[in-house]
């Protein structure tokens, strides 16, 4: 790696969404002329050689080189204290690691994710000046950001049992935010120490050079404006993988994932009619218990829609046994159902046989679902997710948000309203979304001129 060309540090947190969006980062950075370290857990690395194509193309870029972090947590993190014990791990084996490379090369800046808070710490006193990213919704990060002011103003904890009460203390949200939408954190103990950590870890942003995200002005404008009073140099950069497209940097095949991609889908998909298919996925972390999938798939079958669902090996908690879990399952499912294993979602969600898309709504398929004009079912697993669908109901009325249950009858009831009663509406809308998605992305759009201000901005420092 030659030491003239400006030089980054990548952090993402080890796990796939996480990744994946720092991924994408850094394919856009990389042809503007910075070289780049990524810093990756040994774990990830290993997932990313094994499927993942997107490693083979980095890793033939002269001025791009993964650094493998070995000894972090490598456990499951669906929970909070799970994600603790994450958090934990990189506050004391990376801290230093990270010090050691901000230290021992030229390096103009570290992007680290902003859940790696103590990227501050491994930068002070080095004159490098940290941006963080943050991988979710604007939305969400001003919901972990105003925690504090939640629980200052008597609204957390959550007492009583009316769940469905409006929260007062997120500013710009007061109309619409119920006590259910808030981050599934809020609903623990006040003394919670993960409900903490993300307070205190999103309010450490403040200090950071400036905040990446992965989002664009005409989804979350409103709410970057109230971000802004706090953080005032944001860009806003997203969607990623639209971005990488509009500047031919990606090609539809090109995949970040963990897991191996069943393409067979895509097949099943051709046999499909147009906007027919229910695509059902919760992403990589999210876990059902299997009473909650048998609900799942009485209510699919039951809806009569075809539909394509992502069954990966760990989805029911307490099991591992995909093959166990598609024979029970395609006991009833052959006549209208396809079950993969991890499919390859964007390409899914692309394809003109999808009409909506039962998602958890993790941030990136949310974004997938925008770009790709799919109006979407909503049940949000945690963390971010209880935010994000609640703003694709109510705010941007993409779908609707059926949080909390997923009893047959209503998942039944909601596919139908969403794939017939009021498929014209949701269509509309969704198709609406999704032209401003990529006009943000294209040449004079606005997060196209914010990546071009953050290459530039870079550049200039400690020069
Ligand atoms: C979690 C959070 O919930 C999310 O909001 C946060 O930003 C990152 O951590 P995750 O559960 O992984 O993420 O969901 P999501 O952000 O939606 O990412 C899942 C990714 O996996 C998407 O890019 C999706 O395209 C991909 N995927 C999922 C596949 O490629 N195939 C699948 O079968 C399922």
């Amino acid at each position: 790696m030659d030491l003239q060309t400006p030089h980054v540090l990548i952090f993402p947190l080890p796990a796939q969404g996480h990744v994946n969006a720092m991924l994408k980062l850094t394919e856009l950075l990389l042809p503007a002329g910075l070289n780049i370290t990524f810093l990756i857990s040994s774990k990830d690395h290993r997932s990313l050689c094994g499927y993942a194509t997107v490693h083979l193309r980095l890793n033939s870029h002269p001025g791009f080189r993964f650094h493998v972090i070995e000894g972090l947590y490598e456990g499951p993190m669906d929970t909070g204290e799970k994600l603790s014990l994450m958090f934990d791990s990189l506050t004391e084996v990376a801290t230093p690691l990270l010090r050691k490379l901000i230290l021992d090369f030229p390096v103009r800046c570290v992007i680290a994710d902003g859940i790696n808070g103590f990227s501050l710490d491994a930068a002070e006193g080095t004159g490098v000046p940290v941006i963080f990213f943050r991988t979710i919704s604007a939305c969400a990060f001003w919901a972990y950001f105003s925690i504090p002011d939640l629980i200052s103003s008597g609204e957390l904890p959550l007492t009583g049992t009316n769940m469905d009460e409006l929260i007062m203390n997120v500013k710009g949200m007061e109309g619409f935010l119920r006590r259910r939408d808030l981050p599934s954190f809020c609903r623990s103990e006040i003394k919670n120490y993960t409900l903490h950590q993300v307070s205190n870890i999103t309010r450490r942003s403040t200090a950071a050079h400036a905040l990446i995200l992965n989002t664009f002005d005409d989804l979350e404008g409103p709410i970057l404006s109230q971000i802004r009073k706090h953080c005032p140099n944001i860009y806003t950069i997203g969607p990623l993988h639209a971005h990488l497209k509009s500047r031919s940097l990606s090609t539809l095949e090109s995949s970040n994932s963990f897991y191996k991609e069943d393409k067979t889908c895509l097949h099943w998909l051709d046999q499909q009619s147009p906007k027919s298919v229910l695509y059902a996925s919760f992403g990589s972390l999210a876990t059902l218990e299997r009473d909650q999938l048998l609900e799942f798939w009485h209510g699919l079958v039951n809806s009569k829609k075809p539909f394509l669902w992502v069954i990966r090996k760990d989805l029911v908690l307490g099991e591992n046994d995909e093959d166990k879990v598609h024979i029970d399952l395609e006991k009833g499912t052959k006549e209208r159902g396809y079950l993969v294993g991890w499919a390859p979602q964007e390409e899914v969600l692309a394809h003109p046989a999808v009409g909506a898309f039962l998602t958890h709504n993790g941030w990136n398929s949310t974004l997938e679902s925008v770009v790709a004009g799919v109006p979407m079912v909503s049940w949000a697993f945690f963390a971010d997710q209880q935010v994000n669908s609640r703003f694709v109901d109510v705010v941007w009325k993409l779908g609707i948000d059926m949080k909390d249950t997923c009893d047959r009858t209503k998942v039944e009831r909601i596919v139908n309203e969403v794939m017939v009663v009021r498929k014209e509406e949701f269509i509309d809308s969704a198709n609406h979304m999704a032209e401003l998605a990529m006009k943000s992305v294209c040449e004079g759009g606005s997060s196209y001129n914010n990546l071009d201000r953050l290459v530039e901005d870079i550049k200039a420092m400690g020069v």
